[in-house]
């Protein structure tokens, strides 16, 4: 381009200035953009889920899974990971000898790359990795459960966990606790702790907790209690 040219071009762009319109198309781009990467990308598959219910994918560190693998020390039995990303904490799990390992995953490009690292790692076609939705899969055989989710959605797991699973199931949350349960163990700092679960024992002072609201009312009206 001719220097004259370009000084022409140049002017005539500072000349101009952006309408209304111009920017609610810029705007209504940009949108469409951040919706195809959300809808596309991160949650392709979560439509029938409920928006409050919906977890974007953030997968495990390194020094997050080992946590969770040392809360799950002498035990055995089925390992589950309540939306499994990318498959590492299952795959982790299968190693250090959980059977069966099994991973919910609604994400179809996850459970690809998930399969894929299974391959890579040598245990293709033995670890699963199954698209399901994790509200609606049936817990009551597992004995071992992670759950790397939001806050937002960990006290409507709490009702589907205690309502499903054995006495004998532990579950781990990494990043963020459950807000009603007492853990029987914590392991690491910050943003890699790892809470523990026992599920005889979440019930138990469930139970407690029922039995005591029932009777202090009966002992308030009776006249007992100040
Ligand atoms: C924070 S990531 C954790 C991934 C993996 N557990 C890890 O720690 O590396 C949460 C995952 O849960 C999946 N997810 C969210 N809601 C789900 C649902 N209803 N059913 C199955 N998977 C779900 C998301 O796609 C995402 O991959």
């Amino acid at each position: 381009m001719e220097p004259d040219n370009l000084e022409e071009l140049t002017a005539d762009l500072q000349g101009r200035t952006l309408s209304g319109w111009n920017l609610l198309q810029m705007a209504g781009g940009m949108g469409v953009a951040a919706y195809v990467v959300w809808a596309g990308i991160l949650m392709p598959g979560f439509r029938k889920v409920p928006l409050k219910l919906q977890v974007p994918y953030i997968p495990a560190n390194s020094k997050q899974v080992e946590n969770v693998m040392s809360l799950l020390k002498g035990r055995s039995g089925k390992m589950v990971d309540l939306g499994s990303g990318d498959g590492r904490i299952v795959l982790e799990a299968y190693q250090r000898g959980f059977r069966p390992a099994v991973g919910y995953e609604l994400n179809p490009w996850l459970l690809r790359l998930s399969s894929y690292r299974a391959w890579r790692a040598g245990y293709y076609g033995k670890v699963s990795y199954l698209r399901e939705d994790l509200w609606k899969v049936s817990l009551s055989d597992c004995k071992n459960v992670s759950v790397f989710l939001a806050p937002s959605v960990l006290p409507f797991l709490e009702t589907k966990l205690l309502a499903e699973l054995s006495d004998e199931a532990r579950v781990m949350a990494g990043r963020f606790p459950f807000p009603n349960w007492t853990p029987t163990c914590i392991v690491g700092e910050g943003i890699a702790r790892a809470w523990a679960y026992d599920i005889k024992t979440v019930r138990q002072a469930a139970q407690n907790k029922l039995e005591g609201s029932a009777v202090w009312p009966s002992l308030s009206s009776a006249g007992q209690v100040a």
